[in-house]
């Protein structure tokens, strides 16, 4: 038993070290992780400097329409929504899909009882229109949607929903958010379930494992 008693011996001062320079470390260490009034953990100083921008994804997506057309070089033919629209007078203009029966028939829509002209100008048709009757470009769809969707305008304003890209941090670098209809069709907003495929498979693996069954697949 004495190996014990010498091996204690020898370890003891080292130990009292060890504790030594730990006490001395967290004392030292203390001011920095306790604010001096409170006791509360301190809080790291925000970043500071000039921070980035925040953009706005834009929509590649004028207010044209493709007419089916090819011009004499093959390229398809293009045209605003005005070139028919500022000539249509119409008294009472379509207002759901089923009352489409000239043009833009077979229009995919499910947004509940929406009517066309809740979200599409009248008085001009390359434009949107808001609530109060003030016209929107289409690239500006964004201010569209949230009028009406006030949770999502709610999350997507503290970047729950809609996702983003770039940085948290803006004195870093700027950031991206999409637009809502990145994502959702605002004919169709219903966002697509998604499709379960099979599970992704090793083929080398199976091909051990199915060997003695002797099947192919
Ligand atoms: C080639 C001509 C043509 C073009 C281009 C065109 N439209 Fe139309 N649009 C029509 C016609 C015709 C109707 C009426 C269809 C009916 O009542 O059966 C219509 C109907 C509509 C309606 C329903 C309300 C209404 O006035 O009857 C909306 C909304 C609409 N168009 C939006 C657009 C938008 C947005 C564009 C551009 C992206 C566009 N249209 C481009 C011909 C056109
Ligand atoms: C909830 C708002 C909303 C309603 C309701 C709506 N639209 Fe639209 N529509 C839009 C927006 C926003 C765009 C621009 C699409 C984009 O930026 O991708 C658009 C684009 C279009 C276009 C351009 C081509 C295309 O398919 O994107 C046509 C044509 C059109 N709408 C017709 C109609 C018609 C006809 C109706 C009624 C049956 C209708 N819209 C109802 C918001 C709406
Ligand atoms: C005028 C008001 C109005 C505007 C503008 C509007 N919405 Fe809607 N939206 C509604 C209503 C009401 C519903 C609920 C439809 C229902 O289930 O009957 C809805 C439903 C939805 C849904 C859920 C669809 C589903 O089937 O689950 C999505 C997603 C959506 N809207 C996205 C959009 C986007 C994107 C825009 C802009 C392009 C937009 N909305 C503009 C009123 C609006
Ligand atoms: C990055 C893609 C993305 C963007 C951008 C986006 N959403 Fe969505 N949104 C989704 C997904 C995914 C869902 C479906 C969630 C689910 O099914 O549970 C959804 C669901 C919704 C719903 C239906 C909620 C429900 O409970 O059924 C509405 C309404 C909606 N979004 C509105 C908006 C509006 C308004 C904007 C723009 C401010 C927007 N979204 C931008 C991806 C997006």
């Amino acid at each position: 038993m004495r190996w014990i008693r010498d091996a204690l011996a020898r370890l003891r001062p080292g130990v009292l070290l060890c504790g030594l320079a730990l006490g001395a470390a967290l004392l030292l260490a203390a001011p920095a992780l306790l604010s001096e009034e409170t006791g509360a953990p301190a809080k790291a100083a925000p970043p500071s400097g000039p921070k980035h921008p925040v953009n706005l994804r834009p929509v590649g997506k004028p207010a044209r329409m493709a007419t089916g057309e090819v011009d004499a070089l093959g390229a398809p033919i293009v045209v605003a929504c005005s070139t028919c629209h500022s000539l249509r007078t119409e008294e009472s203009p379509a207002t759901k899909p089923a009352e489409l029966t000239k043009f833009h028939k077979e229009f995919p829509f499910d947004h509940g009882e929406r009517s066309c002209l809740a979200c599409h100008n009248p008085k001009d048709y390359d434009t949107l229109r808001l609530a109060d009757g003030r016209a929107l470009p289409f690239t500006h769809s964004l201010e569209l949607c949230t009028q009406c969707h006030g949770t999502q305008a709610r999350d997507y304003k503290h970047g729950a929903h809609g996702g983003m890209n770039g940085y948290w941090d803006l004195t870093r670098g700027p950031r991206t958010r999409n637009q809502c209809v990145h994502c959702h069709d605002p004919h169709v907003p219903a966002f697509p379930r998604m499709q379960p495929t099979f599970k992704p498979r090793d083929r080398f693996m199976d091909a051990h494992r199915d060997a003695p069954k002797g099947g192919a697949r």
